[in-house]
């Protein structure tokens, strides 16, 4: 037993060197936490909460690796903490097929698993925790509907089409949208969550349409991208932008609703503070719900102020 104590004491001091670490090797629990790409602001938040989150227990450890948007490099992550036998593993998966299999492995090993934000293909987790999706396309789709006056051309800038999140965004937008003849997705691009790709699609969609009444892009750094687009092809004034996130701080969503940027944006909490507190139950072997749904909100100019 002291051995494997050792073992994975040694395995977790390697990993310190490629991963962050709250550092706290007096601690009883060793937690890794598998982020799909630590370089998006919405992500890089999310990994500041769970680390000052994992700071108020003493007997936590949490160390962090970033797979940086590759699926295989994920997998391996997952298959260290495996190895290193972690006594819990949070993950977002980048894509959910890809990292289905190995999250099953982990789980059907003995390893409690909590999946964040980005769902996997089974339910072979102990908790997912994270947004209605569905919900947050629905309500984008309505507002879209209701900016747009129930007639005009959208392009819709997707994230990453093997990811949970941008599947459930779009199926919601149109079940929303479709309810208006006069509506119509005239352009739509897999804009891989990243505003360098928003700002690409819309520099394209703008060079192919003539018009273009509202952009949908399923978050807020893919939104406020094909807005400067807009902007440089000085066509700003003619759409809607569209985002979700509604992230605080001088790059986020927040800021660019009350500056008239976006037209609304969609909150989507990252969840850092429950993944936590669902790991720590877990851990002390208390029981927890098998899904976790966390609250989302509509910020428009109006209240984006009171955030
Ligand atoms: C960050 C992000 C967020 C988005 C979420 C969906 O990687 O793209 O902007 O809301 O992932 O999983």
């Amino acid at each position: 037993m002291i051995r494997f104590k050792l073992i994975k004491y040694i395995l977790a001091a390697m990993l310190l060197l490629t991963s962050c670490s709250n550092n706290n090797t007096s601690a009883k629990y060793v937690i890794g936490f598998s982020q799909c790409n630590s370089a998006e602001p919405w992500r890089e938040t999310m990994n500041k909460e769970l680390t000052e989150e994992a700071k108020k227990h003493k007997d936590i450890d949490l160390l962090i690796v970033d797979a940086q948007q590759n699926n295989s490099k994920q997998v391996a992550d997952v298959e260290n903490f495996i190895a290193q036998e972690v006594d819990l593993i949070i993950i977002s998966p980048n894509e959910s097929r890809p990292l289905t299999a190995v999250v099953e492995r982990a789980y059907n090993a003995g390893i409690p698993v909590v999946v964040l934000d980005r769902n996997i293909s089974s339910d072979s987790y102990t908790s997912f925790i994270g947004a209605n999706n569905h919900i947050i396309g629905k309500a984008a789709g309505a507002h879209a509907a209701k900016l747009l006056n129930y007639k005009g051309t959208i392009v819709e800038i997707w994230g990453l089409k093997g990811s949970t999140p941008a599947i459930d965004r779009h199926n919601g937008f149109v079940e929303e949208i479709s309810k208006h003849k006069d509506i119509k997705i005239v352009y739509e691009q897999d804009g891989a969550w990243l505003r360098r790709r928003g700002m690409e699609i819309m520099e394209n969609a703008l060079q192919k349409l003539e018009k273009i009444d509202l952009v949908y892009a399923h978050n807020d750094p893919m939104a406020i991208g094909a807005y400067l687009a807009a902007k440089n092809a000085q066509r700003e004034k003619e759409s809607y932008f569209l985002g979700i996130d509604g992230l605080k701080g001088p790059e986020g969503g927040i800021k660019a609703v009350s500056e008239g940027t976006l037209s609304a944006t969609f909150l989507y909490p990252t969840g850092s503070k429950q993944a936590i507190e669902t790991a720590v139950k877990i851990l002390k072997g208390e029981k927890v719900s098998k899904n976790i749904t966390l609250e989302t909100e509509t910020i428009l100019p109006e209240n984006a102020k009171n955030y």
